[in-house]
């Protein structure tokens, strides 16, 4: 058999974060979380089965591909294989449209648009819904770019309740995620370190019972469009998931000291009349929210700050689509 296809996912942010999980393996979250897909960032991939290839071979263009990354490939591969219950391997070529060097984690984009473009090639037709939950189990906050816009993904004891669906359309609030690249290396600490420490913070508790009031306000905020109710709650949000990493079992530090000048800086915006509001993964750089009106005063603010690289601008996006540009 020889079949080919290929798919085009956007990575997302997330405004209510994803922090520790219930199961590693099915990368079951402890948490529900709230994330916007980022418009024009995007990963392409076009993925082949086909009987000439003795093994599978992963091929990431205009990066280093670590080995760990096409194990993950691989082992993802694998899963949809077993659903069809076929061995024939695969050729995979996956391309970002943004540097890999900016820190913007491309595992969310990268497996959402493999689980499409394998499912596909594979000749399985999976509904959203299925997809996300495919897509969760290579790199949990890709169950989040699967479906278009503003997301939120279900925590669930079981894997077929635990995926993602849309609360508002990408064309719904015309917000911007304004990018600022602190640092270009890879993260010091790894997400997966952190998610496995939760339970070494006297902290992580306390989140979780405040999350329940967030995330019942950055959707209701969402739906309303009340961009100050938004900003306050997912400002708030941010630097409780850093207060748990910061005290978890070895601490980790993301934030760089430019990290805390622009933080600082965005509260003297504010004073100032202009209504920005922050949030940050886990890395350092610093993704400033703002309505579209306000994109290049935030713009022109940045630009003048110590210890900015790059500067990066994204919009609601949709979700993870077919495309007729195959990669080979
Ligand atoms: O998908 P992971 O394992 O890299 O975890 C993502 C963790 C955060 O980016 C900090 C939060 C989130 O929900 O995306």
């Amino acid at each position: 058999m020889t079949s080919k296809a290929t798919a085009i996912a956007h990575p997302n942010i997330a405004f209510v974060k994803y922090w520790g999980r219930l199961d590693d393996k099915l990368r079951l979250p402890m948490n529900n979380s709230i994330s916007m897909n980022l418009d024009p960032l995007s990963t392409i991939t076009t993925v082949e089965f086909s009987d000439v290839y003795k093994k599978d071979d992963i091929q990431v263009l205009d990066s280093q591909t670590k080995k760990s990354d096409t194990s993950r490939v691989t082992a993802h591969l694998e899963l949809i294989r077993k659903l069809m219950k076929i061995v024939t391997k695969a050729r995979v070529v996956s391309k970002n449209t943004f540097p890999q060097s900016s820190g913007v984690g491309s595992s969310a984009s990268g497996f959402a648009a493999l689980t499409l473009a394998a499912t596909k090639a594979i000749g399985l037709d999976c509904s959203e819904k299925e997809l996300s939950i495919l897509a969760r189990q290579g790199s949990g906050s890709a169950s989040r770019s699967v479906p278009t816009g503003f997301v939120e993904w279900i925590a669930a004891a079981s894997s077929n309740e635990s995926f993602a669906y849309t609360i508002a359309p990408y064309n719904h609030w015309d917000i911007r995620d304004i990018i600022a690249i602190i640092e270009t290396s890879p993260k010091r600490v790894s997400s997966t370190k952190g998610h496995l420490q939760i339970n070494t913070s006297a902290f992580y508790n306390a989140r979780l019972a405040k999350l329940h009031q967030t995330l019942a306000e950055v959707r209701t905020a969402i739906l309303e469009k009340n961009f100050r109710m938004f900003g306050e709650a997912i400002e708030a949000e941010a630097i409780s998931l850093h207060v748990v990493a910061m005290t978890s079992k070895p601490a980790i530090f993301y934030w760089a000291p430019a990290t805390l000048r622009l933080i600082q800086a965005i509260q003297n915006w504010r004073l100032g009349g202009l209504e920005v509001y922050f949030t940050i993964d886990a890395g350092p750089n610093v993704h400033l929210i703002c309505e579209a009106k306000n994109e290049q005063k935030v713009k022109q603010m940045i630009a003048v700050l110590d210890g900015v690289r790059e500067v990066l601008v994204a919009q609601p996006g949709e979700g993870v689509k077919l495309s007729e540009n195959h990669l080979f």
